[in-house]
């Protein structure tokens, strides 16, 4: 099968000419002026930017936490994904039982992901203690199951100590793998939590009053410096939300540390006074909303090179459903919210379309980047020969106000509700696929692969 994507723009995170794609079976075989070539697809991509297609390693579909599940799995999450221009997500593993080994959450994980994505997809590892033994079967996931990154966490009930985070940090640059963090400091949650409740403060807002933006900044200098006693360990800091934390992570970079950080759209366009709204609770998600300046300094830090990525952290729950269970109290409701198919339009229109960032710079943070972290490039995040043929045309002049009826995301609102973008995906490509047109869904359950990655570039 072979496919022509005639006269586009074409944008990568360093170029942009005018040219055309030939896509032979899954690869990209050839780019240049006015292919002369036949094919048994002809895109005509006039006016319209072909982009890598995006790339979101930061996705939590199925994902199972206390008595709660995301309403979406690997199949309505990955269509709403395509349908927003998305080719491939890399999910965090959600925790496994007290005690499991590496490999459980991996079978777990095949067993909801496989046969029902309709993208390509990874899986991130989840450490939820280190002993000996993990600190060998690290090995097999970052060598045999193509797995080089792995989160832990500094709160919730499965965090590391810094002992366990100083030894998980050294192994994985061993191995070449990355180590993800989320950065808060529990015992200060803990202890805010406890104040707020005990007056009855138990509106939505308060789960922003009790986790500030030192609880973030804290964690953040804490992992900064456990990395570089760790031997200088490669460090992934995932949705970075605040300005402080920021600062640490310039410091950092500044000094050459290798150190990357990960920011979501929700921390670049929304601020804690939705959790003020009537309904808040569709705001709860950890880390929490900030204030403006924050989101200013975000974009800043985006801008300058500090902040390397922009994922989604989708974590969907039914406001009429799972997310009521906080309607008593913020303490009660189930962290997370949507965003998987709003995140290109989003970062287009408002970045690239309002002059905050270059179109080369959102081509960049959208796929290049995280491909490159996550160990993907140049097999993606690339449009370039050899690449898999994984785009997304974009119609720069379409405008569309975003509501929750022209998504595909299985849930019951959007956390953009209203908001107006010019710039649309109108076409995504998977390995040579075309999976999505127009906003509709096109393509086949099952159709994406899980792909093995291998040790992660330095950016
Ligand atoms: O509130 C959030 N972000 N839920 C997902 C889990 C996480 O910490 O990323
Ligand atoms: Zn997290
Ligand atoms: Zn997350």
């Amino acid at each position: 099968m072979s496919t022509l994507i005639k006269n586009g723009v074409i944008v990568t995170a360093e170029d942009i000419y005018k040219g055309d794609i030939y896509v032979e079976d899954e690869i990209i075989t050839e780019i240049g002026l006015n292919i002369p070539k036949k094919a048994d697809v002809v895109i005509d991509a006039e006016g319209k930017y072909v982009i890598p297609g995006g790339i979101d390693i930061h996705t939590h579909l199925n994902i199972h936490v206390g008595e709660v599940t995301a309403s979406d799995d690997f199949y309505t999450g990955t269509v709403a994904a395509a349908c927003g221009g998305t080719t491939c997500i890399v999910d965090h593993m959600g925790f496994g039982p007290k005690d499991c080994d590496l490999m459980h959450q991996v079978k777990v994980y095949h067993g909801y992901a496989d046969g029902k994505a309709v993208i390509d997809y990874g899986f991130h590892g989840v450490i939820q203690h280190i002993d000996d033994n993990r600190l060998e079967e690290l090995k097999k996931l970052v060598i045999e199951e193509g797995i080089p990154s792995s989160k832990m966490y500094l709160t919730y009930d499965f965090r590391l100590s810094d002992y366990e985070a100083l030894r998980l940090l050294k192994r994985q640059k061993e191995l070449g793998g990355i180590t993800a963090v989320h950065c808060e400091n529990n015992d200060s949650i803990k202890y805010l939590k406890e104040y707020f409740i005990k007056q009855g403060k138990t509106q939505p807002i308060y789960h922003a009053l009790s986790r500030p933006t030192e609880v973030e900044g804290e964690a953040v200098n804490r992992m900064i410096n456990l990395a570089k006693i760790a031997g200088d360990a490669p460090l992934y800091i995932v949705h970075l939300s605040t300005e402080i934390g920021l600062e640490y992570i310039k410091m950092a970079r500044d000094r050459g540390q290798m150190v990357y950080a990960e920011t979501c759209p929700q921390y670049l366009f929304l601020t804690e006074d939705k959790l003020r709204q009537p309904d808040g609770l569709k705001y709860i998600f950890s880390p929490p909303l900030r204030k403006e300046k924050d989101s200013t300094a975000l974009w800043s830090g985006i801008k300058d090179g500090y902040i390397q990525t922009v994922a989604t952290d989708h974590c969907p729950f039914f406001y009429k459903g799972e997310k009521q269970f906080g309607k008593d109290s913020f303490a009660d409701c189930p962290n997370g919210g949507p965003g998987i198919e709003e995140r290109i339009p989003l970062m287009f229109s408002e970045g690239v379309v309002k002059g905050r960032i270059s179109i080369n710079k959102f081509v960049d943070i959208c796929s290049t980047a995280p491909a490159k972290i996550s160990g993907l490039y140049p097999k993606k995040g690339h449009i370039a020969v050899g690449s898999d043929a994984d785009m997304v045309l974009i119609d720069a002049n379409k405008e569309v106000t975003i509501t929750k009826d022209i998504l595909h995301e299985n849930v019951d609102y959007t956390m953009y509700e209203g908001f107006k973008v010019k710039g649309y995906p109108v076409l995504t490509m998977v390995r040579g696929e075309i999976i999505a047109r127009n906003g509709q869904f096109v393509g086949k359950k099952g159709y994406g692969k899980f792909i093995k990655r291998h040790k992660i570039n330095q950016l």
